[in-house]
């Protein structure tokens, strides 16, 4: 009954792992476009939200525990320690694969370890990762080495582990707190219920909380699953410290939202102030309410249920930080494809399935005191059943991934098999629209690729306020012989770079071949861009000079970087300026909002209805 148990709960985690195997060809060859719902207005999506912040909130356990039997000397915890830190090791390998799942250019990986950038906060969080994972793997190594031939090796280390626990515990404090700071770069998407300057210290209360919930779940788990004695006693005394931790936490966060005045938020009953009411009920107060009132105290499954809630609470936490609390604010329309949840799932079954095989195989958990010892039966039956059974598991499992991946296959989009391809997003022009508020204002109505992602451009208005002669601040370029080309005329695409030049319309313009000389002017050179004739040599009227946009240098090949990236160049620029000139602390005119109202809002041929083009 036990075993069946195992395997059946294994079953199905090689049936997920099958169907990601599959999914995680498509994304590495066919690239990330063609298996997730993520734009570059969400660039981060589910795989960090969960599968990195996951990993590393299942990992805090590891340096919890070690703090309280190395530096507390609370030895009777030392039970829980080795299934502690390999959990912890397992989920940084998590966070390390989910990683190279949500990097662009995932081969790009090892480049932090040898081209540093001290300004930034991913450097730190980069190094954390690699060398805590170090870390961990040689803490945990001496346990599969023991019973092996290794078994010197095993020694050796564990001469060194008072020092690499400390070192651990160093690191992961650094680290947990520094995934915080991460998210203190991007004010402008974090909601102010969860955006505060203190971010680094809620994430690290809160990661040691997390932690001794994840030691109890995790014992709770194994118990149930292998049917072993459980550790109850233990357990419950952990109960305490996480209902001290849990109410430290809620009373930092509302002292913080209070001090910063943003308290009457969570009263608003907005979407968001739910979702806060919710996190924290689930992640702190409800299970400190629970500790508090003796209900642990029974143990069984009172403990799974406030552990649950408290790693299930502070995981959304994570989730809610780095992308759901901004989705109103970023006017982010993003829902996780299900390859990327099937995806995040296979990360964490692997994981959970890397776990079980440590602890069948190695002494992760200590031994039980042996029941009498059971009469031993007849050798022939007792090898039958060591063959088969493992056998049996092997197969059925094999089965279920074979399943999986078939199933994956035949439900992939096309493109996600037979490769993306490049798809070319020309732009046209802007379209004049009058206001909704009946102001008469004019706006320009900005959606380069009719994608209806626009943007409502107050263009008079802020010719007024810039000044009748300012049109070269945004006009930096023209065509020639022209003044205040649209930007649409050489930023042609909406995501990739234009050529401006034309080669057979200079050559009819320059007088045929005769004119070849004025471009080419040594025939003994290569005919390319860069020794041709400068455009700025013949085309300095074609340069309007503001100074927010830079003037091409010398030797430009005159290449106009996408729409966009023409938009954002200019108008996040001057909007950044101006919030920082005003002593914004949390942007307003740079914040995405504040150009692009929620699509929703606008039906393409209400849009159209207005238009004087
Ligand atoms: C000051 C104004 C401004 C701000 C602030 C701004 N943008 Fe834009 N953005 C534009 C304009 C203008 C365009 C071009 C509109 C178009 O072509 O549809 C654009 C285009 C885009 C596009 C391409 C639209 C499409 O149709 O595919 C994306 C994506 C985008 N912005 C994301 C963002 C994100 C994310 C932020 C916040 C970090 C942001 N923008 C902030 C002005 C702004
Ligand atoms: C803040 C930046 C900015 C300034 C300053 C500015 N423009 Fe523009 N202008 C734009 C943008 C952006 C567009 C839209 C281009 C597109 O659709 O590709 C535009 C479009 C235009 C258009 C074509 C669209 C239309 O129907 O209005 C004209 C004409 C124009 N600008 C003239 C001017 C003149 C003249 C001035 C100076 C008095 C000026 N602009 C100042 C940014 C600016
Ligand atoms: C005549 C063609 C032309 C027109 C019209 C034009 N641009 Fe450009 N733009 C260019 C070229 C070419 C470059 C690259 C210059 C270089 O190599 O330094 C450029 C560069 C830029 C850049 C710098 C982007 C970066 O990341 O380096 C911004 C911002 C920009 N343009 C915005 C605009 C805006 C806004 C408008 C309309 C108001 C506009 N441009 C109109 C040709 C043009
Ligand atoms: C206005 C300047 C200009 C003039 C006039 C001009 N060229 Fe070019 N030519 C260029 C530039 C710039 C390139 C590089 C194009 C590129 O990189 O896309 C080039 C490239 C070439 C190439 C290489 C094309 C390729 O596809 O690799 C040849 C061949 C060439 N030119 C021949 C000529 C001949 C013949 C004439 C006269 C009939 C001439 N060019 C007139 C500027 C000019
Ligand atoms: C030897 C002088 C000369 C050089 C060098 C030159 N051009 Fe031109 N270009 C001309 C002339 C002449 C015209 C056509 C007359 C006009 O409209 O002013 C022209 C027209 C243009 C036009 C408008 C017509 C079209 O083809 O769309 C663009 C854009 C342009 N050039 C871009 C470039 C770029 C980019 C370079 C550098 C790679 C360059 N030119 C180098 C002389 C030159
Ligand atoms: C040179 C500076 C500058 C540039 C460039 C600029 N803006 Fe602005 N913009 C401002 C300022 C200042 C305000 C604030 C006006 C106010 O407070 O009423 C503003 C306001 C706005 C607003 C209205 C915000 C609100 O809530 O009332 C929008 C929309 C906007 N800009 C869009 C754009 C877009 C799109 C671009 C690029 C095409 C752009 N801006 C380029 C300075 C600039």
């Amino acid at each position: 009954m036990r075993n069946r148990r195992v395997r059946k709960v294994k079953g199905v985690l090689w049936f997920v792992l099958g169907v990601t195997f599959v999914v995680a060809c498509a994304r590495f060859f066919s690239g990330l476009g063609t298996v997730t719902d993520l734009t570059d207005r969400t660039p981060w999506g589910l795989w960090i939200g969960f599968d990195v912040m996951a990993g590393v909130a299942l990992a805090a356990g590891g340096f919890v525990l070690a703090a309280l039997v190395y530096c507390f000397r609370q030895e009777k915890f030392r039970p829980l320690l080795r299934p502690a830190i390999l959990t912890a090791f397992l989920g940084y390998v998590a966070v390390a694969v989910g990683l190279l799942f949500d990097l662009g250019r995932p081969w790009n990986i090892w480049r932090p370890m040898f081209f540093w950038q001290h300004h930034s906060v991913l450097f730190e969080v980069a190094w954390c990762v690699m060398l805590y994972t170090t870390v961990l793997a040689l803490e945990f190594l001496p346990v599969p080495l023991e019973g092996s031939r290794f078994h010197g090796v095993a020694r050796f280390l564990k001469r060194f582990s008072l020092p690499l626990v400390i070192l651990g515990i160093m690191l992961s404090t650094l680290h947990q707190s520094s995934l915080g700071s991460l998210f203190l770069i991007t004010p402008g998407r974090v909601h102010p219920l969860w955006y505060s300057p203190i971010l680094p210290l809620l994430f690290f209360v809160s990661a040691v909380g997390l932690g001794l919930a994840m030691v109890t779940f995790e014992s709770r788990a194994t118990s149930w699953l292998y049917g072993k004695k459980s550790e109850d006693p233990l357990l419950i005394s952990l109960m305490r410290p996480l209902a001290v931790v849990l109410l430290l936490y809620a009373g930092i966060r509302f002292v913080d939202l209070a001090a910063r005045g943003v308290l009457p938020l969570a009263f608003e009953w907005t979407w968001e102030s739910t979702l806060f009411w919710f996190e924290m009920v689930v992640s702190a107060l409800l299970p400190a309410a629970l500790i508090l009132s003796g209900a642990a105290k029974k143990g069984g499954r009172a403990l799974s249920w406030i552990a649950g809630l408290v790693v299930v609470g502070f995981v959304l936490h994570r989730i809610d930080t780095a992308g759901i609390s901004g989705i109103t604010r970023a006017g982010v329309r993003y829902f996780p494809s299900w390859e990327e949840i099937v995806t995040s799932m296979g990360v964490v079954s692997a994981a959970i399935l890397a776990f079980l095989f440590f602890v069948e195989r190695y002494r992760v958990y200590p031994p039980e005191e042996e029941p009498a010892e059971p009469a031993p039966l007849p050798p022939v039956r007792v090898r039958y059943r060591q063959f088969t059974a493992p056998l049996a598991t092997a197969r059925s499992s094999s089965l279920l991934f074979v399943i999986g991946a078939a199933l994956a296959f035949a439900l992939l989009p096309s493109g996600a098999v037979f490769g993306a391809r490049l798809v070319e997003t020309p732009v046209r022009g802007s379209r004049r629209v009058l206001a909704r508020d009946g102001s008469g204002q004019e706006l320009l109505l900005v959606d380069g690729n009719r994608a209806n992602e626009l943007t409502l451009f107050p263009h008079d208005e802020h010719v007024k306020r810039l000044g009748e002669k300012a049109c070269a601040i945004c006009h930096h370029m023209n065509r020639p012989g022209d003044r205040e080309t649209s930007c649409y005329e050489c930023h042609r695409d909406e995501y990739v770079a234009t050529d401006l030049f034309r080669h057979e319309d200079h050559v009819r313009a320059l007088g045929g071949n005769a004119g070849c000389a004025k471009c080419h002017a040594d025939p003994s050179l290569a005919k390319s861009r860069g020794n041709a004739t400068s455009c700025l040599e013949c085309h300095e009227d074609m340069v309007a000079g503001g100074d927010l946009v830079p003037k091409p240098a010398a030797d430009s090949a005159f290449f106009a970087p996408s729409y966009m990236q023409a938009m954002h160049g200019t108008c996040m620029a001057c909007h950044e300026a101006e919030d920082e000139k005003n002593g914004e602390a949390v942007p307003k005119l740079a914040l995405c909002g504040t150009c692009h109202p929620d699509p929703r809002d606008f039906e393409p041929t209400a849009a159209r209805g207005r238009t004087q083009e």
